[in-house]
Order: C-alpha cells, then sequence, then structure tokens
C-alpha cells in the first residue's frame, strides 16, 4: 500500500480538494487496493468541520464530491505512515518540515513539484478571495495529481 497525504493550512481548502481529485483518478485507474489518500491542515481551527463551501461547490461542478471530509490537524504519526506527504504552498511545506523527525523529511515534497508545467510552485490559498481561487486550484490539483500517480506508478511498478 502506498500511502499520499495532502496537507495544507487549514484542511478545508486545498488539501480535501486535492483528496477528493486524486482519490477519484486512482479509483479511475482502479489503483484504490494499492493507493491510500488522505489530507490534514498544519491549524487545528478547523479540525472536525467539512470542506469550505466553495471548495465543495467548485469540486462537484467537476463531479467530485468532498462533502464527507472532515478536516484534522497533521500528527506526528503521519510522518511514518505516509509516503508521500504533500505540501500546498512552501508555508506548509516549512511548517511539516520542523514538526518531522528528521529520517522522514524526504517524504515532504511540494505538490506542484508532480506538475512541472504549470510554472508554479504553489497551490495559492484561496481561502479569502472569489471563486476564481478555487478554479485555479482545481486546475493545478488535477495537472499535478496526473503527475502524482504517474511518479508513483514508476516508483512502485504499478500499472496504470
Ligand atoms: P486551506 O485554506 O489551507 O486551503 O484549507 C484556508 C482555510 C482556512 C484558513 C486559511 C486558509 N484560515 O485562516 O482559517
Amino acid at each position: 500500500m502506498v500511502k499520499v497525504l495532502f496537507v495544507c493550512l487549514g484542511n478545508i481548502c486545498r488539501s480535501p480538494t486535492a483528496e477528493g481529485v486524486f482519490t477519484q483518478l486512482v479509483k479511475q485507474e482502479k489503483l484504490s487496493a494499492e493507493i491510500k489518500v488522505d489530507s490534514a491542515g498544519t491549524i487545528a481551527y478547523h479540525a472536525g468541520s467539512p470542506p469550505d463551501r466553495r471548495a465543495q461547490e467548485a469540486a462537484l461542478k467537476r463531479a467530485i464530491d468532498i462533502s464527507h471530509l472532515r478536516g484534522r490537524l497533521v500528527k506526528r504519526e503521519d510522518f511514518y505512515e505516509f509516503d508521500y506527504i504533500l505540501a500546498m504552498d512552501t508555508d506548509n511545506y516549512e511548517t511539516l518540515h520542523a514538526l518531522c523527525p528528521a529520517d522522514q523529511k524526504h517524504k515532504i515534497r511540494l505538490f506542484l513539484d508532480f506538475a512541472p508545467q504549470t510554472n508554479r510552485h504553489e497551490v495559492p490559498d484561496p481561502y479569502s478571495g472569489g471563486a476564481q481561487g478555487f478554479e485555479l486550484v482545481l486546475d493545478l490539483v488535477e495537472a499535478a495529481s496526473v503527475g502524482l500517480l504517474a511518479d508513483i506508478c514508476h516508483q512502485y511498478a504499478l500499472k496504470h
């Protein structure tokens, strides 16, 4: 089992969107038994909450239902359990690095490392902006999800 954890600040906008998009892709490729997907935030403020309504609506327009997801704080065991720990922006990346045991730090990456064609390094925080921010999140997350799945299949010799 390969385990992937998406991490943003609140775990109500970007990382649950990534969890929903990537889970759908994994299902489409019939790899649900091989790849486990989760998400978490670096702050606890929205722990237990469903994704932001705007994130839910934007995802649903692309036929992805994330309404069942609930926010949670990243925890120390995550660094041992997950194989890929993917930060949405450099703030999240630095927070994860500071929390992570030294021998697990190699697991932490920027999610957009898997979408070099976007020429971006960060999925911008859409929380304080308008609806178009959520569309951009989805566009970037969709692109990086394809690259991530290709990387996993290559690293773990999975067929898709
Ligand atoms: P996310 O967006 O990190 O993509 O879930 C945010 C959600 C909540 C807050 C900031 C960003 N907040 O400050 O409460």
